[in-house]
């Protein structure tokens, strides 16, 4: 090789690494465009200064004017505050007692009790007006605590009641009386289990079925099987999609270690399809249809209330068109595309969300209801996908185990599940399912409006959350009042509402009545007192501003791990 050449080499390497530096720039900044503006959106970011918050709390003498209230208004809010802190404490004592004597040996009753609220109000909260979370027996559309109070289950079991408990003690019980004579028998199978698997493979339109223990676990299933026929690495979810608490689908806050395979993208955009169509190492999209109601955000709960900042919309025309194109995007480019119906599956329509939005996945979980009230998680998948072995490389295989899978006993109560989703009976729920539900939504806000009250409802079918309407610092009191007035939530509060589909318009209408009278009794103790200059933003500020000055002059201040 001569000099000339040689020079020529050179250049022509140096060009061709300046070439891939730049379409590697590219790349990075089409991911950080394809990100959300929001924390959530930007999970590393999010996690370091969770790390880095103080924590500090008002203390009574400013519990009750946080917001710049007048001694006069902090007077009756302190009445009020006062008279519930009585109410729970006659009305519910052993179901208090209880909850507390369980906090101290039950981590999750801690972790529960400290986040029904924002941080800052938490502690005084506790003090005074306690969880009451233990009840003894479910009736209709009502719970029963330990002291026979009876309150309308706005909690839906996380999701699992879809048709009513009592629907749920029969499963449970007719399927625990058919395998009654084979036990909790594992590694070997009821007959049941190919009913069950044929049912829903019927039901999803896909070809293959797998079970296991927990939505979470079938999340997990199903991401490994789409490494594992891709060879690609990442997992594509949105931003604040919930799929279960496994490392790589919670890349934010709750997770101590970065889920480095996660990319975490806008919701509805077209950057997000961008990078789907440019990036190599995407095995599969995960889709949570349930955020459609609440979009690029996590699910909403009270203890993150600052202010009146919680949005919700629900499109369902506009959602679909949207997972149209993300269908398209992934056919193209070889990606998994996964819709994870742990929550939405059953409850939007029989056939789920690929029947309800019109769009079919490649793989689909389902969990919570299906196993018929006990606990589940399952995949169904197009047969090359769901296969975990390879006839050419028999060393090369995908596995999935689980002590407890398929056990005879979750099998047998969805079997009675399954069964009775043909039944007339159960038909007649989904008939004009939406229809009812935003009728409900839509009289209750009328109602709301028509009696000035600063709170909307807005839903999802039977998934329902509570927006607040002007800005206000106290919003989170209101799930005390709704305890109060006989219905229950579960501990992430108004944020999420769950009917059961069993819910008469009788029923309807008496936890409108209550809804209407909670929020008017929090209305007269003055908890929604306004400043006039008050907006989200300048809450936001604020509360931004205390927290940095406790960062910096905090005494206690520890940022270690
Ligand atoms: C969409 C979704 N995926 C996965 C899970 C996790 O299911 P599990 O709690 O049964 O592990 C949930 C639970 O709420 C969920 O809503």
């Amino acid at each position: 090789m001569n000099w000339g050449s040689a020079t020529l080499g050179y250049y022509g390497v140096g060009a061709a690494a300046v070439a891939t530096s730049i379409a590697t720039l590219r790349k990075r900044l089409e991911l950080s465009r394809a990100k959300h503006r929001s924390l959530t959106g930007h999970a590393r970011i999010a996690r370091r200064l969770a790390r880095l918050l103080p924590f500090y709390e008002y203390g009574e003498e400013r519990f009750f004017c946080t917001d710049g209230a007048p001694a006069e208004i902090a007077d009756r809010r302190r009445h009020g505050f006062e008279r519930l802190s009585k109410l729970y404490r006659t009305g519910f004592p052993e179901t208090i007692r209880c909850t507390a004597e369980a906090a101290r040996v039950l981590s999750d009753f801690q972790f529960t009790a400290a986040y029904r609220v924002p941080f800052q109000y938490s502690r005084f909260v506790r003090a005074h007006l306690p969880s009451a979370s233990f009840v003894q027996s479910s009736n209709g559309v009502t719970l029963t605590d330990l002291d026979g109070n009876r309150s309308y289950d706005l909690t839906g079991s996380y999701g699992v009641n879809l048709f009513g408990y009592d629907f749920y003690k029969e499963t449970i019980e007719s399927g625990a009386a058919r395998v009654r004579m084979l036990g909790p028998v594992l590694g070997s199978y009821h007959p049941m289990i190919v009913e069950n698997a044929k049912a829903l493979q019927e039901i999803s339109g896909l070809d293959e079925v797998s079970f296991h223990m927990s939505g979470t676990e079938a999340v997990m299933q199903a991401v490994r099987l789409a490494r594992y026929h891709t060879g690609r690495s990442h997992v594509v979810c949105f931003c604040g999609a919930y799929h279960g608490w496994w490392g790589d689908v919670q890349p934010g806050v709750g997770n101590p270690v970065p889920a480095r395979e996660t990319y975490t993208l806008t919701d509805m955009s077209e950057g997000a399809l961008r990078v789907l169509r440019r990036r190599r190492n995407i095995a599969c999209v995960l889709v949570n249809p349930l955020q459609a109601l609440h979009l690029n955000t996590a699910a909403p709960s009270d203890s993150s209330l600052i202010d009146s900042g919680r949005t919700a919309h629900f499109d369902k025309a506009r959602y679909s068109e949207w997972l149209k194109k993300l269908r398209a995007v992934c056919t193209e480019r070889n990606i998994v595309l996964i819709f994870d119906e742990v929550f939405v599956g059953f409850r939007l329509a029989k056939g789920g969300a690929q029947d309800y939005f019109g769009v079919k996945a490649d793989l689909v979980t389902y969990g919570k209801t299906l196993g018929g009230g006990l606990p589940i998680g399952a995949v169904c998948g197009r047969g090359d996908l769901m296969k975990r072995y390879r006839d050419e490389r028999p060393a090369d295989i995908c596995l999935a185990r689980g002590t407890f899978n398929s056990h005879p006993y979750v099998m047998a109560a969805m079997n009675a599940f399954l069964h009775r989703l043909k039944t007339p009976e159960i038909d007649a729920l989904y008939r004009g399912l939406d229809q009812i539900w935003n009728e409900r939504s839509s009289a209750l806000n009328t109602r709301l409006a028509d009696e000035n009250l600063p709170i909307r409802v807005v839903n999802l079918s039977s998934i329902w959350t509570v927006c607040y309407t002007q800005p206000s610092r106290y919003n989170w009191m209101l799930q005390y009042y709704l305890r109060a007035e006989g219905l229950m939530l579960s501990w992430i509060g108004t944020g999420r509402l769950i009917f059961s589909l069993n819910y008469t318009d009788a029923d309807f209408g008496v936890v409108a009545d209550r809804f209407i009278a909670a929020a008017k009794a929090m209305q007269q103790d003055g908890w929604w007192w306004r400043d006039p200059a008050a907006t989200n933003k300048s809450i936001k500020r604020a509360v931004l501003k205390e927290v940095i000055a406790h960062f910096l002059f905090s005494p206690r201040r520890s940022t270690k791990r």
